[in-house]
Parts: C-alpha cells; structure tokens; sequence
C-alpha cells in the first residue's frame, strides 16, 4: 500500500502572508489526518517563508501518523532534526533560494557529506531518504551510503506524462526496479496530481509513501480538503 503524506508547506505559505495565524497549520494537520492522510511532510527552508522552524516544533506532538521533514541537510537543519526526531527526514539537494525542488541529489560527488549525514540520522533513530532523479548509477550509490530509502523527483515525469502520456513512466519504472534491487525502499514526489498519480502508482505500486502538496492545496480549493484527500488515496488504491 502506498502512503498518502501531505506536504503542508502552501498552507503555512497562506498563513504567512497576512502574519496572523489563519488557516491554522496545526488545525489543518489534524483535520489531513482525520481526512485520511497517512503522513505529514514539511520542508522548512533557511528563509521561513512558509514552514518555519517553529512550526516544526509544534507539529511534532500533534502528529499521530507519519512525520516526514524535507531539506537541505545545512548545520541548522541537522540541529533541528536531530532534536525533533521526526520518522523520516528526507535529504533534499536544493539550494536556499531555490523556489522549490529541481533535481535530486549528485550522490557520486556529494557520498562523504551523505553519508555522514545518514549516519547521523541513523544514530539518532531517525529513517534517511535521499532525493533522486533517474540515473541508475546515483541510485545505487544511494544505496552504497546506506539510506534507508530515495525518494524519486518526480518533477520530470509529471511534465513528460502530459504530453506523452505511459512513455513518461519508463525511466521511473526501470529506477524503481534499480533501487528495490539495491535494497532500498522508495518513496516518492513532486508534481504529483490527480491526472498523473494514478498511472504512476499502477506502474510502481510498491512505493512506500508519495509527499504531495501543490497541487492537493489547489484542488483542495475547490473540492475541499476531505474529498481532496479522498480523491488522492482513490488513485493509490
Ligand atoms: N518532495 C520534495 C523533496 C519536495 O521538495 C516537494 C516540494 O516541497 C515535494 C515532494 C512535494 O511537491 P509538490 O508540492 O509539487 O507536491
């Protein structure tokens, strides 16, 4: 069964800008979880401009499923991950600036960083997973630093898939099979919608845990959150 883990980072981006406290990011972490979420997925990044370190606080204990915290692993983000102790952190390559996501990680050039990092969250109990694109050699090192898990950028395939449709699967299927050879279990996201999940799920229905958060946030806006999140886990049935 794959799993559902909200991203809830537009949320606080909503909130943010007005500076008070409306939606209610702890509020709506319940009410995805009551809705049917199976995880909640945050990614703090250096500026706060939507999760802010606070936050990350705050949700720890309220959260009753599955904590996935995203981000570049910078002395600050370790220090804070290292005492909040979510299930999972995931190991995201972007730079501060970067507006969201873009690439997963070169795992040959950056292996000493990674696996220090790795190991730390393993000493701390903590589950590691590494953002990755496709490339078959960056996957088996990933494996080779010893993370429990990758998770696949699957920006690439959300664009490939609207325009040629099955095709786009292909690289993510044979990555897929890559990785579960090398002992990984993977997860994955980003640009992931109700018109592309469901093919992606029936072509890799082993994934762990799928993080969505943009475009469940827009279709929220119209169909409401409960729905939303049902429409979502009906495609990963
Ligand atoms: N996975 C990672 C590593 C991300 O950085 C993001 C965006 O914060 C997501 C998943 C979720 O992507 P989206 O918001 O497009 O669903």
């Amino acid at each position: 069964m794959t799993k559902l883990s909200v991203n809830v980072n537009k949320i606080a981006l909503i909130r943010n800008a007005r500076g008070g406290n409306l939606p209610n990011l702890s509020q709506v972490v319940l009410d995805c979880e009551k809705f049917g979420a199976e995880g909640i997925t945050v990614h703090p990044r250096p500026d706060e401009r939507h999760i802010r370190y606070q936050d990350v606080w705050n949700l720890r204990p309220q959260i009753s499923t599955e904590f996935n915290i995203e981000g570049y692993p910078s002395p600050e983000f370790m220090k804070l991950v290292l005492s909040v102790k979510p299930h999972q952190v995931t190991l995201v390559p972007d730079a501060p600036d970067a507006l969201t996501s873009n690439a997963g990680w070169d795992t040959l050039t950056h292996a000493d960083f990674l696996r220090d990092t790795v190991d730390a969250l393993h000493e701390a109990g903590i589950r590691s997973s590494i953002f990755v694109g496709t490339d078959l050699k960056l996957i088996e090192q990933a494996a080779k630093l010893g993370s429990d898990r990758v998770e696949l950028y699957t920006g690439p395939y959300a664009e490939a898939f609207e325009k040629h449709g099955a095709e786009a699967l292909l690289p993510f299927v044979k990555a897929a099979e890559v990785a579960r050879k090398c002992g990984l279990s993977i997860n994955a996201g980003h640009d992931l919608n109700l018109f592309n999940l469901k093919a992606f799920h029936e072509a890799i229905p082993y994934v762990e845990e799928v993080s969505i958060g943009h475009a469940l946030v827009a279709d929220a806006l119209y169909l409401g959150l409960e729905k939303t999140i049902a429409a979502y886990k009906e495609c990963l049935k």
